[in-house]
């Protein structure tokens, strides 16, 4: 469920007419609401809710500092992968024993950044890492609590570029391997085993992959508790999938995952931690572009509009389905015909859409991406110097521009000319 509905023929984010703020900020733009981010964290928090756990939102999702500020407000903890991340959560006022730090290949210098920050916990996922963090935190005179991410060689049955839990992947420490490594980790002084990581995939759309890998983080539990060691919190990671397409997508939900962390960890007397990223985020999001030119092609249409693959990416990166609609609504009974929808940039991967059903649209039109609050705005880059667009926050009957869209002068002041090509 979200809060972008038509009401009077014009879709609204929560109380404010999209029109309204394509006229003050221009299109494209993306805009979320704050009631959905709010109550797709409160789903998570619920459905949690009979066992110790926290949920720390997946800020890769959208790492806007006033989406964090809200979901903090909240009482989310954050999952970071990067000293920028990082920077990003503290930023929004979360304390650091409530964010985790996970990534493949954390630095030296993101090491120090977050010691010296404070931090709830390490996701380490080589040994090269663990004895490197062990040397970091013992030169600052800390102790740090670490857990191991597991790779529990299981087919999250996703796209192929968003799934991490096969032994393929290159993430975690295989989960044959994990006895062995928790016994080395056991000798470095400076790091304090508390509890397990898994993360299998993300966009999933069933939950028997979650069921398979977490009997497997049980199963691990015990045994490593038989060796001697202290586990107290599980890290489930994150991946529950959302409707993209609402049509023909039923996904999970929150409280039958739930469930599943119920039946095959409840009695374990872990603390429960998950990453959910896109769940939060995705379907708070939309974003908003017009049509510059409607074109027509040989035996095809083509509207083509302002945004392009570098305002969002998933499109063309992972052949992904975003449903698109008008934001004035149709009337009804209005005909609609197949066009393909794609951004001005200078190749043909530029395309959100290949023979899409849409009802009429003209030059000037507004049309609204939907499910682009998660990995739209964060992966969106200036190729062909096409500026960053702005995000927008919606509460209620107020917006906010939570990035503004840059200058041209801001984007050109960035590079430097060497002193000998100087005129
Ligand atoms: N935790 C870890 C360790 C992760 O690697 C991820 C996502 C998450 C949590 C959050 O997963 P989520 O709940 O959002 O599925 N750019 C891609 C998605 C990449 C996901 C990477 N890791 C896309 O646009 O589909």
């Amino acid at each position: 469920m979200d809060h972008f509905i038509y009401r009077n023929g014009v879709l609204h984010a929560e109380d404010v007419a999209l029109t309204e703020i394509a006229a003050s900020v221009g299109t494209p733009f993306y805009v979320y609401s704050s009631a959905t981010l709010t109550r797709h964290f409160r789903v998570f928090d619920e459905a949690l809710a009979d066992m110790d756990h926290l949920v720390c939102y997946a800020m890769k999702a959208n790492s806007n500092l006033a989406v964090l500020k809200l979901l903090a407000d909240q009482g989310a903890g954050m999952d970071v992968v990067s000293g920028g991340e990082y920077l990003r959560a503290k930023a929004a006022g979360v304390p650091g024993d409530k964010i985790v730090f996970s990534g493949v290949g954390k630095t030296r210098a993101e090491m120090e950044l977050v010691l010296k920050g404070g931090i709830r916990q390490f996701n380490l996922e080589s040994e090269p890492e663990m004895y490197l963090l062990n040397k970091v935190a013992s030169e600052l005179g800390v102790t740090v609590p670490v857990t191991v991410r597991v790779n529990p060689d299981v087919d999250a049955k996703t796209h192929a570029k968003i799934a991490t839990g096969k032994s393929e992947n290159k993430f975690g420490i295989p989960i044959a391997k994990a006895r062995a490594v928790y016994a080395e980790i056991a000798k470095l002084p400076a790091l304090e085993i508390i509890g397990i990581d898994v993360h299998i995939g993300s966009q999933l759309t069933d939950l028997e992959p979650y069921r398979h890998a977490f009997e497997k983080v049980r199963e691990l539990t015990e045994h490593l508790r038989a060796d001697g060691h202290t586990i107290k919190r599980l890290d489930l990671g994150g991946g529950l999938g959302i409707p993209y397409e609402r049509s023909n997508d039923a996904p999970p939900l929150p409280m039958d995952y739930g469930k599943v962390v119920r039946e095959t960890l409840g009695d374990l007397g872990c603390e429960i931690e998950i990453e959910p990223g896109r769940l939060i985020a995705g379907n708070a999001g939309l974003l908003v572009s017009s049509v510059i030119y409607r074109k027509q092609g040989e035996g095809r249409d083509f509207l083509i509009v302002d945004a392009a693959m570098n305002d969002l990416v998933r499109p063309a990166m992972y052949d992904a389905h975003h449903d698109i609609v008008p934001v004035l609504e149709p009337a009804a009974g209005t005909e609609t015909a197949p066009v393909d929808i794609v951004g001005p940039i200078c190749e043909s991967g530029d395309t959100f859409t290949k023979q899409r059903q849409m009802p009429p649209m003209q030059d000037g039109d507004l049309m609204a991406f939907r499910s682009a609050g998660a990995y739209g705005a964060v992966m969106s880059s200036e190729y062909n110097s096409r500026p960053l667009i702005p995000e927008v926050l919606v509460q209620g009957d107020q917006f906010a521009v939570i990035r503004p869209r840059p200058t041209f002068d801001e984007m050109l002041n960035r590079d430097k000319i060497p002193e000998w090509l100087a005129d």
